[in-house]
């Protein structure tokens, strides 16, 4: 079929909005019609040529819509079943998905990183090559083929619920939210730190209430993402003019530190910073993603002597497709807020405008609404 997608053609440069060939959903494979997709930081990172993403390729791995056709071999979704698109599709039966650490599945390292479906191919052509599908998802597009285990049933059609809202669910809510719960699984009480107010740090900040945690402090470099912060469950927020960030953490926290801390920049500023404002014993835990080459010094005594600990999290640090669907029915409870964490809509068209927003932290995120 002829969809409509946004296509990277070439790092650093504009997505090009354009008409492309979609082939149908091959065995274990689903046809998707994308109602809405999230901008994420990491559709940003291969447009600003921050990752040697190969193009072209179909960007956006934030979405929900509804299944139109499934596949040879497909029971579930079936058609009509709205789905919120999981990034990380685990293959179920390599030794970490056996693990039940789905996130780590081998399969995504020789697929979904290199940008091809789980089958190992494309099903994305335009101007007489083949495109990739980004993270396996490729939505920042009409319509999307994508594993079965890549659209995790939410409702069906007419349920009435907002696109818009759910598609954050599948990237930044499940990012944010697991950081907390799962990743560092944030004692009750426990103060935390989030450094960055974006679309992964407002859900982390969102995780933090549902753990009930008492202090939240949180660090953005930019005014508009911290006067939204307190809506979403922040206590405090330190002012970017503040000198020295550290000791306004250890002020806030009767000089002890953070017990928790989330960095959800991952520049090597950041984790300097984390490190040094997580207290004795705390956890550090860092969802921001860097350049694939950058390093960052950790002051090696400190680290030990304090027992800090370091943890790194992707996609929740769970089992996305669980945790989806567990988020979907805390938003439908009303303990998570997502219409309020789309804050913008695009058309299509509105790509580059919606990416220009995020690399200027305009505040919260922009959602493609198709
Ligand atoms: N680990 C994962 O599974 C996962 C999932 C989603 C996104 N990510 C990554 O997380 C990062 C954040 O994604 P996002 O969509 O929330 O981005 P975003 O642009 O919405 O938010 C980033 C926020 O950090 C702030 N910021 C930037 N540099 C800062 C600094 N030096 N100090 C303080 N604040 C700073 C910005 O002002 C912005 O508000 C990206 O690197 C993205 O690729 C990782
Ligand atoms: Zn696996
Ligand atoms: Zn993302």
């Amino acid at each position: 079929m002829i969809i409509k997608a946004a296509v990277l053609w070439e790092r650093g440069k504009p997505l090009v909005v354009e008409e492309l060939t979609l082939d149908p959903p091959g065995p274990g494979e689903v046809l998707v019609e994308v109602k809405a997709a999230g901008v994420c930081h990491s559709d940003l990172h291969p447009a600003r040529d921050d990752w040697p993403t190969r193009t072209p390729v179909v960007l956006g791995h934030e979405g929900a819509g509804i299944v139109r056709e499934v596949g040879e071999g497909v029971t579930s979704p079936r058609p009509g079943d709205t789905v919120v698109f999981c990034w990380a599709p685990a293959c179920g039966v390599c030794p970490l998905c056996a693990e039940g650490r789905a996130v780590l599945c081998d399969r995504l390292d020789r697929t979904t990183y290199r940008n091809k479906l789980p089958s190992g191919t494309t099903r994305l052509h335009a101007r007489g090559q083949a495109l990739g599908h980004f993270l396996s998802t490729a939505c920042f597009a009409t319509h999307a083929v994508v594993p079965a285990e890549g659209a995790v049933v939410v409702g069906r059609e007419d349920d009435g619920t907002s696109f818009r809202a759910l598609a954050m669910l599948g990237c930044a809510v499940v990012t944010g939210v697991g950081a907390v719960l799962t990743a560092a699984r944030a004692a009750r009480g426990s103060t935390a730190l989030v450094i960055g107010a974006g679309g992964v740090g407002l859900s982390v900040l969102q995780g933090c209430t549902i753990a009930r945690c008492g202090r939240v402090i949180v660090v953005d470099r930019q005014p508009a993402p911290l006067a939204l912060a307190p809506g979403f469950g922040a206590t405090d927020v330190i002012d970017p003019a503040t000198p020295d960030t550290v000791a306004a953490v250890r002020q806030l926290t009767g000089g002890r530190g953070a017990d928790v801390v989330f960095d959800t920049v991952g520049v090597p500023a950041t984790l300097t910073l984390a490190l040094n404002a997580a207290r004795k014993g705390g956890t550090v835990v860092v969802t921001g993603l860097s350049r694939v080459d950058e390093t960052a010094a950790v002051t090696m005594f400190p680290f030990v002597m304090q027992e800090k600990r370091l943890l790194g999290s992707v996609y929740g640090s769970g089992r996305p497709t669980e945790d989806i669907r567990q988020l979907a029915a805390w938003y439908r409870d009303g303990r998570i807020k997502l219409d309020e964490l789309a804050s913008r809509t695009y058309p299509l068209e509105g790509i580059n405008g919606a990416l220009d927003a995020l690399a200027a932290s305009a505040g919260a995120r922009g959602v493609i609404v198709f």
